[in-house]
């Protein structure tokens, strides 16, 4: 039977994008706020014996989530097939270590959530750092989206005379693979976190590499604290204003001027989150990795 795209609140695009590629119907629903803060959800297209795509991306999660897990719930409630979930941006992956005696550690907690809730699920590259894998931390079929194919798309478009950076060896993963699929040099630089908002860069020896185009590439942009750091320290070193491309477009709490304060000459983003930055558009290899998943639609 033909799947059904469900759109939580904002994700609206994404969806429509979703069921056009899949050929996938896309269904009607509600969610909104009781007067007294809870959450109210109804799905108005039939579920029943078909499959269920939930679309979700979890920026600034938390009042998302519950009426997420409503929506799921009902879901399955009205004898959906399988419920499955379009999470671009999976969040709560950074804390994935006890750091401090007493601290939770969200990343697994979360990834037990949202796999009870599910039956599978799509997102875009998480923060995977002391897990090698979603598979170490859910028990669904959790399936990861690359954008890095389609950042050196890109960069080869628009700035071939780049040179990527990384902002720390976290980023090495990802810079090693978008400089390839660029045909463009890299390095990777040196970062100490000092706090949620402060990290401190060091610069690795970029000489010879003056005459490119400087471009810092992250996972996740989210208090900018990593990147203007980076620009700050490119700066200080004489190189010209970087590019900024970031996967997730987090921009927790004025960032994104902070970080074209602090000298940025272009911010590019993927469409994980929509944001005014947003260049570069997933949607296609997003609906690949759902076609695996789902039965085929009619179209
Ligand atoms: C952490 O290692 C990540 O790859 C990012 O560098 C980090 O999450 C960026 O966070 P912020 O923008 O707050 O510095």
């Amino acid at each position: 039977m033909t799947p059904v795209v469900l759109a939580l609140p904002g994700n609206e695009v994404l969806a429509g994008s979703l069921a056009t590629q899949l050929g996938a119907e896309l269904g009607q629903s509600e969610c909104r706020r009781f007067p007294d803060g809870e959450s109210y959800v109804r799905i108005d297209t039939e579920v029943r014996d078909r499959d269920a795509i939930l679309v979700c991306t979890l920026d600034r999660p938390d009042p998302k989530l519950l009426p997420l897990l409503l929506m799921a719930a009902a879901a399955r409630d009205l004898r959906a097939a399988k419920v499955g979930l379009v999470c671009p941006y999976l969040p709560y992956m950074r804390q994935d270590k006890r750091f401090r005696p007493g601290e939770a550690v969200s990343s697994a907690y979360f990834a037990t959530l949202l796999g009870g809730a599910v039956d599978w699920l799509v997102t875009v590259d998480p923060h995977l750092h002391r897990h090698s894998s979603l598979g170490e931390i859910f028990s669904i079929p959790a399936s990861v989206v690359h954008a890095s194919p389609l950042i050196s798309a890109w960069i080869r478009e628009h700035r071939n005379d780049a040179f990527l950076i990384g902002p720390d060896s976290e980023s090495l993963q990802w810079i090693a693979s978008v400089a390839e699929g660029a045909g463009v040099p890299y390095a990777v630089l040196h970062k100490v976190r000092r706090g949620d908002r402060e990290v401190e860069i060091s610069l690795a020896d970029l000489a010879g590499q003056e005459r490119r185009t400087p471009v810092l590439v992250d996972d996740i942009i989210s208090t900018a604290g990593t990147m203007i750091a980076a620009v700050g320290a490119l700066k200080k070193r004489g190189w010209a204003p970087p590019v900024c491309i970031g996967v997730h477009a987090v921009f927790a709490e004025g960032a994104h001027a902070r970080l074209l304060a602090a000298g940025a000459a272009e911010i590019v983003t993927c469409d994980t989150i929509p944001h005014e930055t947003n260049r570069i558009d997933l949607s296609g290899l997003i609906a690949g990795a759902v076609r695996s998943l789902v039965a085929p639609g009619p179209g």
